[in-house]
Parts: structure tokens; C-alpha cells; sequence
């Protein structure tokens, strides 16, 4: 099965095997000798008298790989030898040199050789069809110290194997920081036996959105939590592929699930229920002496699970809106004689590290525990983008880079429309292959503090663990190698073809990935007043097919030649194939064709320029927007209306009017008030002939349809209203609210 899979992508993608390995990372040197092979076939020798535990694990995987036996000696013809290196900004160094009489692995440290024996597993898979390894040198170190990745397990539980999985996928990719995110709103994740209802409590939330039944307690509640015994075994199994857990246990924010749980510790009292939608949430801790005593007690629990040096505290999205009105607070500030709510958030987090320091430890905090100040031995994780960080290294502190730009897995990594649901945003492969986690504003003592990159797996869009492998690959590929400092944006074709040579990989172990670097690209394009839907593909080799019945394209579809003519209400799917197997993603369009399809369209006001799409022609292109992601296909106005006129020429003939519009209330977007339909014979005078109003919008779910009696008129002006002052009680209160509008059909 692999052979033939292998085969396969050698026929298909024509790479460059012998030229240049399919590592990953990529070693910093890597030297093919001119002649020689190390056999992989029969049975094999491995000298264990240095860095034993190494040598065991290499012994079962090969043997696991290449169904040999290993046999474990004193002396082999794969050995280790300990060696010294004194390059400071070279970070477990390794050299592997490998030839027809045996492998060398010379390693710094026990955590070099563990590196050095994932890239012989990578050479020996490579070459286990021709059964041996050429000769080769490799000289091989990390440029980064801190390799990261962040799984949130509060918004989605996942279990300790699962959990485990993840840290295998780390491990082959040199990666060797995980950030486990414990507490959130929606789930408290770790046991804390000095305070059990943390999780009795805050470890299960009301169901209100789509989990397996499986997933449920018996009374339906959603969640789960790790005991501290399972901790143990993760933090266990974490060392043995040199990785280190690194905790996150958040305050004073995204704390309801503690609040429901002890609502005593907030500003108002609650009651609260552990979150059941996501987003940022008012309630948080109030900097009490009973929550800094909880909080205390939690840490005491949380270091003798956690052998790192850090805990990291969170510190992030936390709204100072009850803080404002908080006797309690405003008295604290007062007495601490502090200037503000920021400053107030910037005490809690100092005291807090002050407690954590006192204990030998050091803490990390997202961007916002620089608000107000930043506590003196903390690490900055800069996500909003990488001023924090900038700020953080210039003043002396260390900080981790994991930017929502290059850094947040939880967003759309291919075409949405294809996409299984995800965060409303976009990071392809290559964007996350293009990072420098340096940022150029640094000099280069600056530039030290700058510890490594992290990439980020929120969960909120991600209810099982299959998924979270999607979102991780191939993304995690390119995190490898920005990590280990050998990615080169200016190589990323090469990178490439070493990501499909993994995909090989991915299929052996069953890992789910996204295959959105083949999908195909579509366009609209209008010619002679007919509209065609144009496909195009990065890849030269392959074959497009497509049906436009909705179903499925297979190797007997149709071939595209050329743009598709769309001339009535259809769904397009489309694929790429080679030798009749579909190598990517399907590529899914629906048009809905209207008599006001591809017509002369004008507007008042322009969209605002974040939200252009294609101008006008976007509302009549026959192609819907994504309300699940708004930057195609979405016209969005701020403070405007929209005020479209459609030339529907002569022949016209219609009654009815229909517009999707969306209600996204976090993101500032409401539902117009109120929606007009003119009719004109020349283009000057109009009559209004149909209206609606909040209430008919409000019921509509987001399709407005206005029906009146037929019309010849060739001019057709629709007004969409929006909403002057977001209401009280929403993000943004007071201020005009978007408005976002997508095809206008008239029929
Ligand atoms: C974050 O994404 N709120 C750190
Ligand atoms: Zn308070």
C-alpha cells in the first residue's frame, strides 16, 4: 500500500528525490557523499551503552518501520557518541553521518539525539523502498529554543490519547514546547484537589451546539476534565520526546467556568453558568483576597504537576467593564493608589507572578499583561500581532511569537467555501511557511529575547480530534521548519514538494490533512453579457473535472477545457485529478440565477475598503456570500446605507426582490432596519413600491424578500438601511453598527 501510494506521488509530482532529501525540517547542512549505502534490510545492531533511552526508542521504531529486528548491544553499526559544541546561537547540535559501514549519530544532549534519531526515521522511511540509505553528513542544529503549539482543550475536550497524538505530531517535527490552555470560560480542564468543583462544576457546560451524543454525560451535558494522575502521564510521555508541558491557567479573563464554580470570586456575585458560545465575556475575576487565595491554591496544585519553568497566566481579553463599577475594585484602586482599570489588571498580574516567581518558577502572559504595565520577570506571547513583543524584548523581557497573521491554526487554510467550518480569517500554508518570527525592528541583542515561534489550535470550531489533525496539516510542516530556522520563503516550491512527499506519510498513519494546496481556484467573468465561471489551479499537472448537477465529480466527469457558461441556477463542483485519482479538495459554487444577474449595477455610496469584494457587480454575480466568512463576496458598509440601481433593461418583468444580510452582533454587524424597493422608467423619477421593517428583517434569518405586483419598470433601486447606533448591552454600543449585504436577485 505504501509502496504504491509512494510510487504514485513520484509519478505524479516528478520531485526531485536523489537532488534533495524529504526532510523536515530540513537539516541547516546536509551533504550527500558520493558513493556508499547504509543497508536497511536484514537484521540491524545498535550500540546502547550512550544516550540509552535514545537508542531504545530508535531501536522500536525502526524495528516498528522496517519489520527487523534491532538487536541492542554494546557495540553496533548504529551508534551514539556524545559530543560538545560551543556556537551559543546553535541549539541542540547533532551530526549524523551515515555510510555503507554503520550510522554515527553524534549528539550534544539527550534532546540533539532525540532530533537526530527523528531525521534518520524520516531517511529511513524515504528509503525503505530501495532498502538503503545513501551516504550523507548531516550537521544539524536548531535556531530557536522555544519550538511551540498551543492546543486549547476547554472550548473542545479531547482525551489523554488523543492529547498524546498531538505531542507524537511535535515530536517528528522537532518541535518541543506544548502550551496546554486548561481554563476558559467554557470548561475548567485540570483537576485541583484543594478546590473540586472547578471541575465537578466547571467541567461541563449546557450543550448548545452540535456534538456527538457520544461526546454527552449521562445528562447531556458536554466537557470533561484530566485528573492529575493522567496529567502526570501526559507530562510523562511529553519528556520522553523532549518536550516540555507548559500549563496555562487563566486570569483575571476568560475565568466563567471557575465563576460558575465560585461565583463568590467575581465583581457582581453571578450566579453564572460555564460558557456555552464563545467570545469575551464581562464577568472575571475580582482582584479579591479570596480570589488570589483560590488562585494560589491552584498554583500549588498546578507546579508539582509541571515541571517547566513556566506557567503561563493567560492575561489576555479581559473587559474592565465590571471592574468600572465594582465597589470593590475601584477601592483597591484607590488604595493601591493605582491610575486605572489597566493598572489594576497590571497589580493582579503582578502579584500573581510575584507568588510564582516565589516558587522558583516564571510565568508567561499574552500581549495584554503589558495593560497597565508589565510584571517585572515576565515572557510576553505576542498574538494580537508582534508590537507586543517588539515592546517586550526592547524593555529587556523575553517573549514567544504566535501573531494571529502567521500563527493561529484555527483559521480557514483554504477556499471557505470548501473548508469545514473555522475561525473567520485566513492563514495558508505559505503565509505560515513566510514567518520570521524576529521581527526587523529589533537589533540584535534585542533580538535574543525573541525565544522561538508558537502556533496557536483554538477550538472552538473544532469538536474532535480528526479535525484538529486537519487544522495542524499541513500547517505544522511549515511550523517546523520557521522553528527550527531553515524555512525560506524564497524556496517555498521546494517546501512544497516536500509537504506532498509527507502527505505519503499522513496517509500511512491515517492522519487527517488538509489538501487545500491543490484546490482550484474560481473566478467569475463576465463576457457579452453571459456569465462564465473560470477554474484555474496552481498545479500544472493534473486534470480538472467538473459536473454542474451537484454531484460529486469523479474520473468519468466531464474534462474543463475552458470557462463554463452559467446560465441557469446550478452548482458547480469541480477537482483536480491525476491518472483518474482526485488529488485535492472539491471545489463547491452555487450560482442562483435571477433576471438581475450580470446587469449594469450602481451604488450610492462605495463599501467600505476592507469590504469591496468586486465593487457593484458583486451583488448580481449570482454567486452567494459565505456567511461564515465575509471577505469575499460580501459588500460591508459602516455608517452607510446601501443604495443599489439595477438597469434591468427593456424586456423586464418581476415581482419580487430578495438580499442576504447578516446579523453578527460580536463583530459589529447588524440587520438594516429597513429595506425599500423603487421602480423608474428613466432613471430620474422613481416611486417606492414595497418596503419592510425591523420586525419582517428580524424574522427573515438573514433572506429578506420583498414580493409586489409585477413590474416593467427597466430601473430598479433598492435602499438598505442601517443601523445608526449599536443598542446598549452589545460590543461597540452607540456607535453606527456594519452593515453587510450580498446578491441582490430580482425575479
Ligand atoms: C487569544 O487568542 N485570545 C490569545
Ligand atoms: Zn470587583
Amino acid at each position: 500500500m505504501r509502496k504504491i501510494l509512494l510510487l504514485s506521488f513520484i509519478f505524479l509530482y516528478s520531485f526531485v528525490a536523489l537532488a534533495q532529501k524529504n526532510l523536515i525540517p530540513m537539516p541547516q547542512h546536509l551533504e550527500l557523499l558520493p558513493q556508499g549505502a547504509f543497508p536497511l534490510k536484514g537484521n540491524l545492531s545498535l550500540a546502547s551503552n550512550t544516550f540509552e533511552p535514545q537508542a531504545k526508542y530508535l531501536a522500536n521504531e525502526l524495528e516498528s518501520l522496517l519489520k527487523v529486528n534491532v538487536n541492542l548491544k554494546k557495540s553496533g553499526t548504529i551508534r551514539f557518541q556524545k559530543i560538545s559544541h560551543t556556537v551559543a546561537e546553535q541549539h541542540d547540535y547533532y551530526e549524523l553521518k551515515i555510510d555503507a559501514k554503520g550510522i554515527i549519530i553524534s549528539a550534544t544532549s539527550e534532546s540533539a539525539a532525540f532530533y537526530a534519531v527523528q531525521t534518520l526515521l524520516q531517511l529511513a522511511e524515504e528509503n525503505q523502498i530501495t532498502g538503503s540509505i545513501p551516504a550523507l553528513e548531516i550537521k544539524d542544529y536548531a535556531k530557536f529554543t522555544y519550538r511551540g503549539a498551543h492546543l486549547d482543550v476547554c472550548r473542545h475536550f479531547f482525551t489523554v490519547d488523543e492529547v498524546k497524538l498531538f505531542l507524537d505530531y511535535l515530536s517528528r517535527y522537532k518541535l518541543n514546547k506544548f502550551h496546554w490552555h486548561l481554563t476558559d470560560d467554557q470548561g475548567w480542564r485540570i483537576e485541583i484537589k484543594s478546590h473540586p468543583k472547578l471541575t465537578s462544576i466547571g467541567g461541563y457546560r449546557a450543550v448548545t451546539e452540535d456534538v456527538k451524543d457520544s461526546k454527552l454525560t449521562k445528562d447531556g451535558r458536554y466537557g470533561g476534565f484530566y485528573t492529575q494522575e493522567q496529567i502526570k502521564d501526559v507530562v510523562a510521555y511529553a519528556k520522553k520526546l523532549q518536550i516540555e508541558v507548559i500549563p496555562e491557567i487563566e486570569m483575571p479573563g476568560h475565568a466563567q467556568a471557575a465563576l460558575a464554580a465560585y461565583p463568590e470570586l467575581s465583581c457582581t456575585g453571578g450566579p453564572f453558568q460555564v460558557g456555552t458560545s464563545w467570545g469575551v465575556m464581562d464577568d472575571i475575576y475580582c482582584p479579591k483576597e479570596e480570589t488570589f487565595a483560590l488562585l494560589e491554591d491552584i498554583i500549588d496544585e498546578v507546579i508539582t504537576l509541571f515541571p517547566s519553568h513556566y506557567i503561563h497566566i493567560g492575561g489576555d481579553e479581559a473587559p474592565k467593564t465590571r471592574w468600572k463599577t465594582c465597589a470593590h475594585c475601584q477601592e483597591l484602586i484607590k488604595k493601591e493608589g493605582l491610575k486605572d482599570e489597566f493598572e489594576l489588571q497590571s497589580y493582579f498580574i503582578k502579584r500573581m507572578e510575584k507568588y510564582i516567581n516565589g516558587k522558583g518558577k516564571s510565568i508567561i502572559g499574552w500581549d495584554e499583561i503589558l495593560e497597565g504595565g508589565l510584571a517585572p520577570n515576565a515572557t510576553v506571547m505576542s498574538w494580537t500581532g508582534i508590537a507586543g513583543a517588539i515592546h517586550a524584548a526592547k524593555a529587556g523581557h523575553d517573549a514567544i511569537m504566535t501573531p494571529v497573521s502567521h500563527m493561529y491554526l484555527d483559521y480557514y487554510q483554504g477556499n471557505p467555501q470548501s473548508e469545514p467550518l473555522a475561525f473567520n480569517a485566513e492563514l495558508r500554508l505559505d503565509k505560515v511557511y513566510s514567518f520570521n518570527p524576529i521581527p526587523k525592528e529589533l537589533n540584535t541583542t534585542e533580538a535574543k529575547h525573541i525565544l522561538g515561534p508558537q502556533a496557536n489550535m483554538w477550538t472552538e470550531y473544532i469538536t474532535d480530534f480528526k479535525h484538529v489533525e486537519y487544522m495542524l496539516f499541513p500547517r505544522l510542516l511549515a511550523l517546523s521548519e520557521v522553528a527550527w530556522g531553515t524555512s525560506d520563503p524564497a524556496a517555498y516550491k521546494s517546501f512544497e514538494q516536500r509537504v506532498i512527499h509527507e502527505f505519503a506519510y499522513l496517509d500511512k498513519m491515517n492522519i487527517n490533512y488538509s489538501k487545500a494546496i491543490f484546490e482550484l481556484n474560481g473566478h467569475i467573468v463576465s463576457k457579452e453579457g453571459k456569465m462564465y465561471y473560470e477554474l484555474s489551479t496552481i498545479k500544472q499537472d493534473g486534470t480538472i473535472r467538473y459536473t454542474n448537477d451537484g454531484s460529486a465529480p469523479n474520473a468519468q466527469s466531464p474534462v474543463y477545457q475552458g470557462p463554463i457558461l452559467v446560465d441557469k441556477t446550478m452548482t458547480i463542483l469541480a477537482a483536480s485529478f491525476a491518472n483518474d485519482r482526485m488529488i485535492g479538495s472539491v471545489l463547491k459554487q452555487d450560482f442562483v440565477i435571477s433576471q438581475s444577474t450580470g446587469k449594469v449595477i450602481q451604488l450610492q455610496h462605495e463599501p467600505n475598503e476592507a469590504y469591496l469584494a468586486n465593487g457593484a457587480a458583486t451583488l448580481v454575480d449570482g454567486v452567494y456570500g459565505n456567511k461564515q466568512y465575509f471577505k469575499k463576496n460580501w459588500l460591508g458598509f459602516n455608517g452607510e446605507d446601501l443604495v443599489a440601481t439595477i438597469d434591468m433593461g427593456s424586456a423586464a418583468s418581476y415581482s419580487n426582490v430578495e438580499l442576504n444580510v447578516v446579523d453578527q452582533n460580536a463583530s459589529w454587524i447588524f440587520y438594516p432596519q429597513a429595506v425599500k424597493v423603487y421602480v423608474s422608467n428613466d432613471n430620474q423619477n422613481f416611486s417606492l413600491i414595497k418596503e419592510v421593517g425591523k420586525e419582517a428583517i428580524a424574522a427573515s434569518k438573514g433572506t429578506i424578500k420583498l414580493t409586489f405586483e409585477k413590474q416593467k419598470a427597466p430601473f430598479i433601486k433598492v435602499e438598505v438601511q442601517h443601523l445608526n447606533q449599536i443598542p446598549v448591552g452589545h460590543a461597540g454600543a452607540g456607535l453606527p453598527a456594519w452593515l453587510f449585504v450580498d446578491e441582490l436577485t430580482v425575479y
